[in-house]
């Protein structure tokens, strides 16, 4: 475990925020968790457990602990028919254990391919992009809980995903720590070709898993800014869910508009709403929207938190003005 105090944030947020915490804590295993939970000081202090730091907004400096996992192990369970059981570390680079499980031959989960962030942000926040979602895949999370040092497995009913969300995300979920995900992966491979520019890309085609892997990268980066260039943290808002009766007064005024059927009404797209609001590519100062995918703030040159928070605000005012519709951040604001 590596403990350090006063410690910059910079290198620890896609966002690129100079933030920085009172107590910086990489944590290798269980045992870590263990014992931090049973530490007097440690307890006193609040604390936030973060990933790659990709879908997250440091407000301000934060006081207390920034809890980081570094278990990075992969072990290959048990096999169902054609599926394949693994459990992973937490602390794994959620990119690099899509590669590895391609190369070993497991699938399904190479349209997640080049999603920023780590194995237990995956579960945290339910990943998704190009018609897949982690949750699909996700068998069983294991996380220790702080207040009390006891581990605990939930399965995947128990994880209660839903669109970016998850049990883990509940306020009262707060002191559990994610050590490991187990993913139930297939040896034969099973495409999900349903996303159109998916499905353009490869019409005809019968294409390998780790061919749709290097197709959904390229799609994603010509959308999407890389954030070592551009300091993002991919949408910034969630696509809002509403009812049928408000899509279809909206579908009579723009018959164009991107709309999905959802568990609970109609999925509207946010960035087809903060594009019609005239806010793509703009910039207030250091901060503004990513000219091909708005949904997208970017801090192009070195913004704060609250900065980046405010234009945020400014985005979530005037779709509110035109549309009569919130947005919700997807971003986890930390202060
Ligand atoms: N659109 C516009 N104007 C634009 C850009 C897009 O009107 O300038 C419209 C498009 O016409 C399209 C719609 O917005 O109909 C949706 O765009 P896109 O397919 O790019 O997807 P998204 O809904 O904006 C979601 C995820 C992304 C994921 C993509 C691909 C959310 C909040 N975002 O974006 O995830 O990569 O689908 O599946 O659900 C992330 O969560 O950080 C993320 C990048």
């Amino acid at each position: 475990m590596n403990i350090q105090s006063h410690y910059s944030l910079k290198e620890h947020n896609s966002f690129g925020v100079d933030a920085n915490t009172d107590w910086w804590i990489a944590f290798d295993s269980e045992e870590d968790l263990l014992s931090l939970s049973k530490d007097e000081f440690f307890a006193s202090l609040s604390f936030v457990v973060i990933g790659e730091g990709t879908n997250l907004l440091f407000i301000d400096d934060y006081h207390g602990a920034v809890l980081s996992s570094q278990i990075s192990s992969i072990e290959e369970g048990e096999r169902e028919g054609a599926f394949q059981y693994v459990r992973a570390g937490s602390g794994i680079v959620w990119d690099d254990f899509v590669a590895d499980m391609l190369q070993r031959g497991f699938y399904g989960i190479e349209n997640l391919s080049a999603i920023p962030g780590t194995v237990g942000a995956s579960a945290v926040q339910n990943i998704g992009a190009y018609g897949a979602e982690v949750s699909q895949i996700i068998s069983a999370v294991e996380t220790v809980d702080l207040h009390n040092g006891e581990k605990h497995t939930f399965t995947h009913e128990e994880c209660a995903f839903a669109y970016r969300k998850s049990l883990f995300k509940q306020p009262e979920m707060a002191s559990h720590v994610v050590t490991h995900v187990t993913y139930r992966l297939s040896r034969e491979p099973q495409l999900n070709l349903s996303y159109a520019a998916l499905k353009q890309t490869f019409e005809g085609k019968n294409p390998t898993p780790l061919e749709v892997r290097q197709a959904v990268r390229s799609i994603r980066s010509a959308k999407l800014p890389d954030h070592h260039e551009y300091p993002n943290a991919g949408s910034f808002f969630m696509n809002p869910v509403v009812e049928a009766a408000l899509a279809e007064t909206m579908l009579k005024a723009y018959p164009e508009m991107p709309h999905y059927p959802a568990k609970d009404g109609v999925k509207l797209s946010a960035a087809w709403l903060i594009d019609q609001s005239g806010l793509k590519g703009i910039r207030h100062g250091a901060v503004g929207t990513w000219p091909k995918q708005p949904l997208v703030i970017v801090n192009y040159e070195q913004a704060s938190g609250r900065e980046i928070a405010d234009f945020a605000q400014f985005v979530v005012d005037t779709v509110k003005k035109k549309f009569a519709i919130t947005l919700h951040p997807e971003v986890r604001y930390i202060q």
